[in-house]
Order: C-alpha cells, then structure tokens, then sequence
C-alpha cells in the first residue's frame, strides 16, 4: 500500500509527521511504522519542544500522547488549534480513556489512536490524515450532493459541514424530518478524507431488531440457524469510508452496547466469530427525535450520545429559512423536469409569495410533493397559486387516489388496507430512493429478502 501522497505534478512529496511523546520506545514503534508507509517522522519528548518544531518547520500530520513531562496534550491540540489550524492532530490516548478522547475531538482533534498501540489503526488513521492534504475541497464539490439555500443558517451549516469534513470525529446531525439531515451527511462524506471510499447509509429504524446485529456486524456461516454462509456487516462495508447511521434513536439497547465499542475501540466482532476485527469507519448518525430527552427517559444509553455527539450539527427546518424557498423551489423543479424530458415551468412572483407563507412541518421533503403536485397540475409553463395544495388546519387526505384500492371503506375514511399499503409504499419508495434503486440495497434497509421486495414492488405497482 503506497500512502504517500502525489503532488499536483505527480512528483512525491515525502509527507512529515510529528509525534510528541515522551517514551523511547513508543517514538520507536511509531517512527518504524510510518517509515514503512514511506513517510518522514520528527519526534519531540515535551510540548515546549513540539511547539518550537511545529514553528519551525512544515508538517503533515501531528500525532500526541496526552500525559507530557510539561503538560497535557490537550493543550496541544489547543495550540494548534490556534497557531496552525490547518495541520490535522491526532491523540494518543490511554486504554479506555474515552473521555479525553472525546475532549480531544471536541477541541479540533481529528482523531484519536488508544494506548496499547493497534498499528494497523494507526496505520489507517495516518493514511486519512495524509489524504487530507491532497484534498482540494472543490475538486469534488461540482459532483456532490448540495445543501441549496443563501440564508445565514444555511451558509453557516455549509461552512460548519466544510470544518467537520476535515476531522474523523463523530457527528451527530439533529433536525426536523425531511430538513437534509441525510444530505448533510453526505457532504460531510464528500468533501473529507475520506470521500474516496464508501459512504453507507443504515437506517436504524427499518431493519428489524432480530437481524439487526446480523446486518450490522455480520455473521460465520452456522453461527445460528439460517446463516448458510459468512456475511459481511454494514459496518464492515463501510471500511475506509463513513458509516451513517440514520434515525439512530430507533437503536434497540442491546446493540447500542455494541456500537459503543465500535465508537470506542473501532472494533467489530461478527456473530459466531471468537475475534474482534478492526474497522476503519468514521461515524455519523442523525435522527429528527430529541437524543437527549430520549437519554434522560432511559431510551438511550447515555455512554453512546455522549460518543456519538461529540459534534453535533442541527439543520434548521424550512419555516426558520423562508429566503431559501424561492432557490430551493426552482432547483426542485428544474430536476424533476429534467426526469420528464421538459423545461421547468416559471413560478409567479404570487405562487413564490404562497410557497414561503407556509410552515411545512415536512420542510424540504414536503416542498418536493408540493412542486411535484404543481407541476403535473399545471398544463402551462409557470405555476401559479392554485396549483399549489398545501397541508392547511383540515387534516390531510391519508391517501392519494392513485393507492386506493380494495373494499371501498366509510365515507371520507381510507380502508385500513388502503393505509397500510400507503405506508408500505412510501417505505419502500424511500428505500429505494436512498439506495438509488439498488434493489438489494433497498431490501436490505427493509429488513426483507429480495425475493419479498421484488413481489411488493410488482404488487403495489411501483416503478
Ligand atoms: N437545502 C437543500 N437543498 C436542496 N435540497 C434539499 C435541501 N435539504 C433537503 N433537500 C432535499 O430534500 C429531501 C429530504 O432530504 P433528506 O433526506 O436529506 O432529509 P432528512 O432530514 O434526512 O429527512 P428524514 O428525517 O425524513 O430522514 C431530499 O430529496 C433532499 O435532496
Ligand atoms: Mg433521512
């Protein structure tokens, strides 16, 4: 594996890292193995000579153990924080110190390596924080997913997306349902270290809570009954990239347990096998529920929010952000009627005046179906106010005429089957959405085989 990083110019650049620690034997270890990664190491024993290197001289990376001769490597970290934003700092912390781990991060540490020294976790975390530097962050911007919007919340969210990019530390997104919480995350996976790998989303609340270890971690063939041969976890499936774990509010508690360790010591161990295995994921989950009221109810281990959060990101719903409508709106449009062939119809001065009047407790999502709606009801080129149906006081239609089907029920009331079917609909859309109709993908976020999914679609009438 060649981590050494290419320059422009495809001449390499021996990339230089500083480790501060005051063991001989560690800075030995240390220095061998990124020496076999082909990089430079500069060692320092306290933080006063760390810190006249890293004036001194350029570097890489800068990789600290916590308890120092003259202080605390969280000063450190503080002091590149301040001095030298742009160098990536890594903490080597001491076994199961969780919590200065979670310090450190919250100061600006990209990541954290835990004493004794894993060297294939440091070899991974060294990799990250060398790809960093080849990162030109709008290289790859015109192909990822975009967070549209002018207004100062969205602007800030974006710069906030840019700043965590840089960093491995986990990120919990927060925010109303349908807002761009799933976006956010991808933006986050597409414009760090890490957008080269593979960016999986798992949806907490769709796998049922039998298969859910299963999914997550995988198994050894015969490890229980069914399990015909190995399979790969979700999470293993993510090395090298970013694991979303989306509505992780949903987790049951016994595998909150589990993923702790994965947040903590970034191992996994498959059902039915003796040995933990090492993965290399950066975590980011989201849910629109309140984590920590859900902590303070016991519905959530408090050990995992306190893990999960060290960063937190909320993404304002659409009500609080009504400038954004209108660039929103137009973007919407634009897309959709570039899947039906089409230009995309105007919106009146009126129709942009009626869409921000709105509070749409949908947000984003619920703007969609609204121009969705509008647009196959408007027969000309721009969209005016009656085209536009928006939830108001009456409860909405459960509905739409199209899913109807089966006994015809009471007057003005869906029949519980037409309901259902509605919902299974809607899952199934949505999973497939998410997994850009990757079928397999999609049964696998619905926790049914794909046998099943490919009878419901053909079934409910989808595609
Ligand atoms: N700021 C935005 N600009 C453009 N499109 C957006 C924006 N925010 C959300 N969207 C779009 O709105 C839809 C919903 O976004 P997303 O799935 O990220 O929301 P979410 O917060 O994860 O929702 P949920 O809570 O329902 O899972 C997506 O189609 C997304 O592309
Ligand atoms: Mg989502």
């Amino acid at each position: 594996m060649n981590e050494v990083a290419q320059s422009p110019r495809g001449a390499v650049e021996q990339a230089v890292v500083l480790v501060v620690d005051d063991e001989p034997d560690l800075l030995e270890l240390v220095g061998l193995t990124l020496s076999r990664m082909s990089l430079k190491t500069r060692t320092a024993s306290d933080l006063q000579s760390a810190r006249r290197l890293l004036k001194a001289e350029r570097f890489d990376l800068c990789l600290t153990d916590m308890r120092l001769p003259d202080g605390d490597g969280l000063d450190l970290v503080a002091w590149i924080q301040e001095n030298r934003a742009d160098l990536p700092v890594a903490v080597i912390t001491a076994h199961g110190n969780v919590e200065s781990a979670v310090r450190a991060l919250k100061l600006g540490a990209f990541d954290f390596v835990s004493k004794p020294l894993d060297l294939g976790v440091l070899r991974k975390l060294v990799g990250s924080a060398i790809r960093l530097r080849t990162a030109p962050d709008e290289k790859t911007a015109d192909f990822a997913p975009r967070l549209l919007g002018s207004s100062a919340a969205m602007e800030q969210l974006r710069e906030m997306i840019v700043r965590v990019a840089r960093s491995q530390a986990p990120v919990h997104i927060c925010g109303e349902s349908g807002t761009g919480k799933e976006l956010a995350a991808r933006m986050i996976h597409g414009s760090g270290a890490r957008r080269e790998g593979p960016f999986v989303a798992v949806n907490c609340g769709a796998i049922p809570t039998e298969l859910m270890e299963s999914e997550l971690f995988g198994h050894k063939r015969g490890s229980f009954t069914g399990a015909v041969a190995d399979k790969k976890g979700l999470v293993q499936s993510a090395e090298g990239g970013t694991l979303f774990l989306d509505e992780v509010a949903d987790l049951p508690l016994h595998m909150q347990v589990k993923l702790l360790r994965l947040v903590q010591e970034k191992t996994v161990r498959p059902i039915g096998e003796p040995r933990e295995e090492s993965v290399d994921v950066r975590i980011l989950s989201a849910t629109h529920k309140d984590l920590a009221d859900l902590v303070a109810q016991g519905l959530f281990r408090e050990d995992l929010f306190y893990r999960i959060n060290v960063i937190e990101l909320r993404v304002p719903a659409l009500r609080e952000r009504s400038a954004d409508i209108p660039e929103i709106a137009e973007a919407i449009l634009t897309r959709l009627a570039r899947r039906l062939n089409a230009t995309a119809p105007k919106l009146s001065a009126e129709t942009v005046q009626t869409l921000q009047a709105y509070r749409y407790p949908g947000n984003v999502r619920e703007l969609e179906n609204v121009l969705e709606r509008a647009l196959t009801l408007s027969t000309t080129d721009s969209i005016t106010p009656e085209h536009i149906r928006l939830r108001t006081g009456a409860p909405p239609a459960a509905v739409e005429p199209a899913a109807v089907s089966g006994a015809p029920a009471a007057e003005g009331y869906p029949a519980l089957g037409t309901q259902l079917e509605s919902l299974e609909r809607d899952a199934i859309i949505k999973a497939l959405e998410r997994t850009r109709y990757n079928k397999t993908a999609a049964a696998k976020l619905l926790g049914m085989s794909f046998r099943a999914l490919r009878y419901r679609i053909k079934k409910l009438g989808i595609e």
